[in-house]
C-alpha cells in the first residue's frame, strides 16, 4: 500500500454539535500516529471549489472538542456539481467538480474525509465515482442516516429538546394551557420521539405517523376530565396532518436540500383553538437544537468516528462511511448509507413503549 502523506477534511450541510470533536480526533490521530498532514477546507464543498483551506495542526485543534459549530465553517448551499455563481449580475449553475479535483491534486491530497449528512455524502459519493479517495463520517442531529445506529449530534439535540419540555411543563401546568413544542426532524421524527418520551410529553407527532386533530383533542379533553388541565405536544417540523402538506417556510433555490420547514406547530395550535376553548401556545425550538456544546455521548462518538475515519484512510477503505453498529465502529459503503432515509418504524418497540404510557401519536 502507498504511504498516505496528506489528507483533506471538510464539514458539509447544517452544523451539528460534535463536528469540532471529529476534526480534532482526525487531526490528532493523523499527525501523531501516522505523520499525515491535514488540510481543512473552509465552508464545506465551497472551499474545495474555491481552493480555500487551512492547514490543521495540533495547536489549532487543541481545546475545541467541547465546542459547538465547526472551526471549518459549513454551508448547505454549495454543491460542486451544480455550483452556483454570479457573473455580470447573472446567476448561473455549473459543474465545478473537476476544478475541485484539480485543487486536491495540486495540494497533493491522498484522500478526503467528508463529515456530513445525506446531502453531503451524496456529493462525496459522486467525487468517489470520479476517482477521489473518499471516507465519510455520518453527521446530523436528525439521526436519519441509514446504516448507522446513531449519528453524532443527535443526542445533544435530544438533550436540548427534552430540557425545553421540562421548562414548558411548569408554565403549561401553571396556566392550564396546551403547549406545543416544534422540534427539528425533516423526514424523520427521531428527535421528537426521544425528547417526547424523555420529557413526558402527552402527544408526539412525527412525519412517519400522520395525525388527525380530532384524536389529539380527545387526548387533551380526557386529560382535562382527569383534572390534568394542561397538555404538552411535541411535533417534528416535518409532521403532517392527514391530507395535509408539509409546512414549508421557504425554498432556497441554490441549496442541495432547498426546502426550509417551519410552521406546523402554529398550524396545529390554530386547529386546536378552533375546536376547543383551551389556549394553545407554540414554541419553535429551531436552531437551538443545533448549537452549543455537544453532550459527553456525542463528544465520545465524534472522537471515535474521527479516529476510525483516519484508520479507514490508512487502510484505503475508500467509498466507505464509518458507522456505529452496536458497540463497534465499522465501515459501510456510502452507496448503502444514502439509499434511503432512516425513519422511525411506527410498530417499533420505542413507539409501542410510548403508547403503553398513554402517549398519543394523533392517529387513534
Ligand atoms: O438536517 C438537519 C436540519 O437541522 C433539519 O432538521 C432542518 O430541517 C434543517 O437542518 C434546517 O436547515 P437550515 O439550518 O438551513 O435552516
Amino acid at each position: 500500500m502507498n504511504k498516505i502523506s496528506k489528507i483533506g477534511v471538510l464539514t458539509g450541510g447544517g452544523d451539528c454539535p460534535g463536528l469540532n470533536a471529529v476534526i480534532r480526533a482526525i487531526t490528532k490521530k493523523a499527525i501523531s500516529i501516522y505523520d499525515i498532514e491535514v488540510y481543512g477546507f473552509l465552508d464545506g464543498f465551497k472551499g474545495l471549489v474555491n481552493n480555500n483551506y487551512i492547514k490543521l495542526d495540533l495547536l489549532r485543534v487543541s481545546g475545541i472538542g467541547h465546542l459547538g459549530g465547526t472551526i471549518l465553517g459549513t454551508t448547505n448551499r454549495d454543491n460542486p456539481f451544480e455550483f452556483y455563481s454570479i457573473k455580470n449580475g447573472i446567476e448561473f449553475k455549473s459543474d465545478q467538480s473537476d476544478q475541485a479535483i484539480e485543487n486536491m491534486k495540486k495540494l497533493g491530497l491522498d484522500a478526503l474525509i467528508v463529515i456530513g449528512g445525506d446531502g453531503s455524502l451524496n456529493i462525496a459519493l459522486k467525487f468517489y465515482e470520479k476517482g477521489v479517495n473518499i471516507i465519510g463520517v455520518p453527521k446530523t442531529i436528525d439521526n436519519d442516516l441509514m446504516c448507522t445506529d446513531v449519528t453524532f449530534g443527535f443526542n445533544t439535540a435530544v438533550n436540548t429538546a427534552s430540557d425545553a419540555i421540562d421548562k414548558l411543563h411548569t408554565t403549561a401546568e401553571s396556566h392550564h394551557r396546551v403547549m406545543i413544542l416544534e422540534v427539528m426532524g425533516r423526514y424523520a421524527g427521531w428527535i421528537a420521539l426521544h425528547a417526547g418520551i424523555s420529557g413526558g410529553a402527552d402527544v408526539i407527532l412525527i412525519p412517519e405517523i400522520q395525525y388527525e386533530a380530532e384524536y389529539i383533542i380527545n387526548k387533551i379533553r380526557s386529560r382535562y376530565e382527569k383534572n390534568k388541565k394542561f397538555s404538552i405536544i411535541v411535533i417534528a417540523e416535518g409532521a403532517t396532518g392527514k391530507n395535509q402538506d408539509m409546512a414549508i417556510q421557504k425554498v432556497v433555490d441554490n441549496s442541495h436540500d432547498p426546502i426550509r420547514l417551519g410552521g406546523i406547530g402554529n398550524r396545529l395550535a390554530k386547529e386546536i383553538e378552533e375546536l376547543t376553548d383551551i389556549e394553545t401556545r407554540v414554541t419553535v425550538l429551531g436552531h437551538l437544537q443545533r448549537g452549543g456544546s455537544p453532550v459527553p455521548y456525542d463528544r465520545i462518538l465524534s472522537t471515535r468516528y474521527g479516529v476510525a475515519a483516519v484508520k479507514s484512510v490508512v487502510d484505503q477503505k475508500y467509498g466507505n462511511m464509518v458507522s456505529l453498529q452496536g458497540t463497534e465502529i465499522v465501515n459501510i459503503p456510502i452507496t448503502e448509507a444514502v439509499k434511503d432515509i432512516k425513519r422511525v418504524e411506527p410498530n417499533s418497540h420505542l413507539v409501542e413503549s410510548a403508547r403503553s404510557l398513554g402517549i398519543s401519536f394523533g392517529d387513534r
